[in-house]
């Protein structure tokens, strides 16, 4: 069996130093960076844009997972792509056209993402997950990092392994938010291919040691 990854969130990162977290994640045994996009409009806070990820880009020399929490993402597809997003993940809730946004960011060269908020059911995707390189499920309501975790997650995690593989899907399953030792274990088991974690290994004392004890 493949070994879990592990996406530590940037948002949790010191900003004011933030060449030496992005060298931090490089050295640690994490799989990739994971990018908080907010817009203040889909979610109540703003975090940071292309000029800061330009700067994340320029020292990571691991996969850039981008999490795209704002309204109309299909404006920015072409942005993210040429910044060297490697996932490009948007919202089901921010879509109107779901399928034709899935196909421009592949189009666009990037494996595409689907993120699910807490009360958006997984049976949704039913008609689009054979097209999706990765769902993301919220175990919090995006927006804000340090939150608690959702335990009506695990059910989530678990019917959504059984849609992608009832589809032939390669879809990978990431989960997002609140994630820690206390509940990674179980999340694997309920089929999580991928661990976002922000507070959790930033706000640790030995960040890259909690990174490799999440790996397991
Ligand atoms: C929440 C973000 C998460 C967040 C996770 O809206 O999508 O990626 O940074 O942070 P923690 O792990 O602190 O919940
Ligand atoms: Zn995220």
């Amino acid at each position: 069996m493949q070994k879990i990854k592990i996406a530590p969130s940037l948002l949790a990162a010191d900003f004011g130093n933030l060449q030496r977290d992005v060298e931090l994640v490089n050295q640690s045994e994490a799989d990739w960076h994971h990018i908080d996009v907010m817009d203040g409009v889909f979610v109540p806070n703003i975090s940071y844009g292309m000029p800061v990820i330009k700067a994340i880009q320029k020292h990571a020399t691991k996969p850039l997972d981008v999490h795209l929490m704002i309204v109309d993402p299909d404006r920015y597809i072409a942005k993210f792509a040429a910044l060297g997003a490697t996932y490009l993940t948007v919202h089901y809730e921010a879509c109107t056209h779901l399928h034709r946004t899935v196909q421009a960011i592949k189009a666009a060269g990037m494996k595409a993402g689907v993120a699910l908020n807490p009360h958006t059911s997984v049976q949704l995707l039913e008609n689009v997950i054979q097209d999706v390189d990765l769902v993301c499920v919220m175990s919090v309501n995006p927006g804000f990092g340090g939150q608690s975790f959702i335990p009506n997650t695990f059910a989530k995690v678990k019917g959504l392994k059984s849609l992608i593989t009832e589809n032939g899907s390669a879809a990978l399953i990431e989960v997002d938010g609140g994630v820690s030792s206390a509940n990674a274990t179980d999340l694997i088991a309920a089929g999580a291919d991928v661990l976002v974690a922000g507070s959790f290994v930033f706000k640790s004392e030995d960040p890259k040691a909690t990174i490799k004890s999440l790996k397991g």
